[in-house]
């Protein structure tokens, strides 16, 4: 039998993930090793794949992954269809629009630089305003400072990335958390393997009363 496979995002969850999953009872440790292997084996039952965070539900969706952990906002952005049994209450941050401290938001027709065009282009259409939305990867707090757009619509965890940058935050597009996700044809052909897996982690976040029930 395979191995039960969950795919992780490398980067700042990592370190709180391997946590949660070890009050779990879910050996973890293998997360944390200084190491370039992309496979991290934690026994004969059980490995990560290490991800960029944007490739997580695809690998879900696809069957590479029975599980899988991603924010709230690459599900936002992304049309996967996958199970969503927890909210793991880990990586919780939000969605805003930030622009230059000071500078009065432009009336017409703003330019937005984000990562995540969907998630932007929704949440100006809501609001009834036009925007052009300009994609970018990375470091998208350079995009007002630069003259390359008016606004942002980023992440924001400490708040320090968008004043380092001069930039504040105008409104709060959504809140965001990392939840876990499945594969749907793993969900009932695995049940067994998983199941157990799912229900110890509901039970660890259920214990630090972050839950939102979920929605499988
Ligand atoms: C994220 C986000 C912001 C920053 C916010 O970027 O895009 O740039 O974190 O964090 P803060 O509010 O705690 O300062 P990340 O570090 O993941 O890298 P990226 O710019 O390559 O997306």
């Amino acid at each position: 039998m395979n191995p039960v496979t969950i795919a992780v995002p490398k980067g700042r969850i990592l370190k709180p993930l391997a946590a949660l999953l070890a009050r779990a009872g879910i050996p973890a440790d293998v997360l944390l090793a200084d190491d370039r292997a992309l496979i991290r084996v934690a026994g004969p039952e059980l490995r990560f794949l290490l991800l960029k965070p944007d490739d997580v539900p695809t690998y879900v969706e696809y069957g590479a992954a029975d599980l899988g952990v991603c924010g709230r906002d690459v599900l936002d952005e992304r049309e996967a269809q996958l199970y969503r049994p927890i909210d793991l209450g880990i990586g919780v941050c939000r969605m805003v629009v930030a622009g230059p401290v000071g500078k009065d938001e432009p009336r017409d027709l703003p330019r937005v630089a984000t990562k995540y065009p969907r998630t932007a282009a929704a949440h100006f259409a809501r609001k009834g305003v036009q925007a052009e939305i300009v994609y970018c990867g990375g470091s998208v707090e350079l995009a007002p400072i630069t003259g390359l757009a008016d606004l942002i619509v980023d992440l924001v965890e400490t708040g320090s990335t968008l004043v380092k940058n001069g930039l504040a935050e105008r409104e709060i597009v959504s809140r965001v958390s990392s939840v876990l996700v499945a594969n749907r044809a793993s969900y009932k052909l695995r049940r067994a393997e998983i199941a157990p897996l799912v229900e110890r982690l509901r039970q660890v976040v259920d214990a630090s009363g972050r839950t939102d029930g979920g929605t499988a």
